[in-house]
């Protein structure tokens, strides 16, 4: 164990190897050398695991008029319409350099095939089976590898941003110079620092027990950005899937929206009936946050564990073709979705809060920049679109790296930092804490802040982050880091910014849906939290 510092040997750091962060390192590259970091392996975010697809306006009948109206409609009002603009009239040029880079789209004829999900109004949905992620994500990494540009390296987990303060000779200048990461293989803790920093590192969906996030979605660097000073938004819209698979094995499996975009239906098991037209005209295809809410509804009223999903009367070859991931693992598990139901639950499954930016991914901090799902750019207002995310990560992440190289020449070269201080630490011989602690977070942030809320619920999880808050501080000072104990103080971060916001919005809009203040206050106006 040890520390090490690096000198900036490259350009630009990108935080985060998904759909965001490898966007905006292949448009840098263009011109700058670019290091990527990772937590894990390179292919270990969200990205890969993304089934549905990507939305864009391809269709002759379709108009950026109604994807716009779409988006607006599902954020409930909350969206800021330059961005929702500007993203939907990027989108065809943003999935024609998928095509380019490879990405195996499903065509039909000469055209991409467009699928359909929950609340949008036309089918405009690109896709490659139901494993769209899986490709992009491979794409993505293939040119960045070949990129003698860009460096990847998996395996380092990001603790901190390096600023002004860890500056050798103080500065004042309040910049952002990159990043301290824990080196997993090595043990140490290295300081890689660069002219401009970009954070891509995904959601904070493990804050709560049942997520259909991947493990390393636990809010690090919306945590590092609060840290170090930038503000956040909007952190109480913590989107619900409303089909995750109900199985006791197999906690996080996602069945794409698009089974219902290609007909399927939700049926209590109880009863055997449908029963969204008891609480949406759009039945099975209204947006998510409504289709959550019926479920959960559903399931409170009658006692269930879960409800059902049934496709089985489209025929069994068009079940195959279009979901064949999906078929394949649940018939694994034996579901057979081609004769019978598949047993749903919602689950958090995307952050529509996070650090606040501009149309050029900029943060509040110099030096900062941040793309993908640990922003708010203003796009998914109280409730992401199906398929909007991915969209927003290639548009954003072009984005930041084409205000980075217009303005190169204001980035000053980053001065001497000091190295990670480990003097006052030691090894922990009580992991047990991290797993407790950990377990118990996202056990009251899935029963007080999920998806409907009570100001009494969220008064009693916002006691609980503060008794923990002294003892994960304890132990973070006290112990050297590990990765589980950058996640669990990040995790507790998140927490406290998603308890506050939610506190703070004395309305019901969108996914933040409080039986306390059931009406919508007029004009909508972003939670911002202010470090
Ligand atoms: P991610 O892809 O999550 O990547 C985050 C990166 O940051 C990773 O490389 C990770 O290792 C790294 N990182 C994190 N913390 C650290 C740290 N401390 N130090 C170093 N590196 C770090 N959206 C759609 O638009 N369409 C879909 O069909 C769709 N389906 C989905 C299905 C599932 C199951 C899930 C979970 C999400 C889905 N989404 C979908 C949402 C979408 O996948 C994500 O919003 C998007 O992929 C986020 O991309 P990103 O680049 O911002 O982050
Ligand atoms: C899905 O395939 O249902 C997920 C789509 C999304 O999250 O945008």
């Amino acid at each position: 164990m040890g520390q090490q510092s690096y000198n900036s040997a490259y350009d630009v750091l990108v935080v985060g190897s998904g759909a965001a962060g490898l966007t905006a390192a292949l448009t840098l590259a263009e011109q700058h050398k670019v290091l990527v970091l990772a937590k894990g392996a390179l292919n270990s975010g969200s990205t890969a695991w993304a089934q549905g697809g990507i939305a864009a306006v391809l269709d002759a009948g379709d108009t950026f008029d109604n994807h716009i109206r779409d988006t607006m409609v599902a954020g409930a009002g909350l969206n800021r319409r330059e961005t929702v603009e500007f993203v939907i009239e990027s989108a065809p040029h943003a999935i024609a350099r998928l095509v380019d880079l490879g990405v195996p789209f499903n065509t039909e004829g000469e055209n991409l095939h467009l699928t359909r999900e929950g609340g949008h109004s036309h089918r405009r949905i690109v896709h490659v089976a139901d494993a769209t992620g899986w490709a992009v994500e491979a794409a993505l990494l293939k040119a960045a590898e070949e990129n003698p540009n860009i460096t990847l390296l998996p395996n380092r987990t990001c603790i901190d941003l390096i600023t002004g303060r860890h500056e050798l000779r103080y500065s004042g200048s309040g910049r952002v110079w990159g990043a301290y990461a824990l080196n997993t293989e090595t043990g140490r803790v290295e300081a890689h620092t660069a002219r401009a920093t970009v954070m891509a590192s995904g959601g904070a969906g493990r804050c709560y027990l049942f997520s259909t996030a991947p493990r390393g979605a636990t809010g690090d660097g919306i945590a590092m950005a609060w840290r170090a000073g930038a503000r956040v938004s909007n952190m109480e819209m913590m989107q619900f899937h409303p089909t995750c698979l109900y199985n006791l094995e197999v906690k996080n499996f996602l069945i794409t929206e698009a089974v219902r975009g290609e007909g399927g239906r939700l049926i209590n098991p109880r009863t055997g009936k449908r029963f969204m037209e008891f609480y949406d005209e759009r039945l099975e295809l209204a947006p998510r946050d409504i289709v959550a809410r019926a479920i959960d509804a559903e399931i409170k009223r009658f006692g269930l564990d879960y409800v059902h999903l049934d496709i089985s009367h489209m025929p069994a070859d068009f079940v195959k073709e279009h979901f064949p991931t999906i078929y394949d693992k649940l018939l694994g598990l034996g579901i057979d979705m081609t004769t019978g139901p598949i047993p749903v639950v919602p689950a958090q499954h995307y952050t529509c809060g996070g650090i606040l930016i501009d149309l050029a991914g900029r943060t509040d901090l110099p030096g900062l920049y941040a793309v993908g799902e640990c922003t708010e750019s203003g796009l998914h207002g109280a409730n992401r679109l199906a398929s909007n995310s991915l969209l927003e990560c290639f548009v954003f992440g072009e984005a930041a790296a084409r205000d980075i190289i217009a303005r190169w020449d204001t980035f000053d070269t980053p001065p001497p930092v000091r190295p990670w201080d480990e003097s006052r630490v030691t090894d922990s011989d009580e992991e047990v804490i991290i797993k407790q602690n950990w377990t118990e977070i996202r056990r009251f942030m899935w029963n007080y802040v999920g998806i409907v809320r009570t100001t009494k619920r969220l008064e009693r999880a916002a006691h609980r982050i503060k008794l923990l808050q002294e003892e994960v501080g304890d132990y973070y000072g006290h112990f050297r880091v590990s990765t589980d104990l950058i996640e669990l103080r990040n995790l507790l971060e998140c927490a406290e910014l998603i308890v506050r916001s939610a506190l703070k919005r004395h309305e019901s809009r969108g996914l933040h849906y409080t039986l306390d203040y059931p009406g919508t206050i007029d004009p909508p106006a972003d939670t911002v939290l202010v470090p």
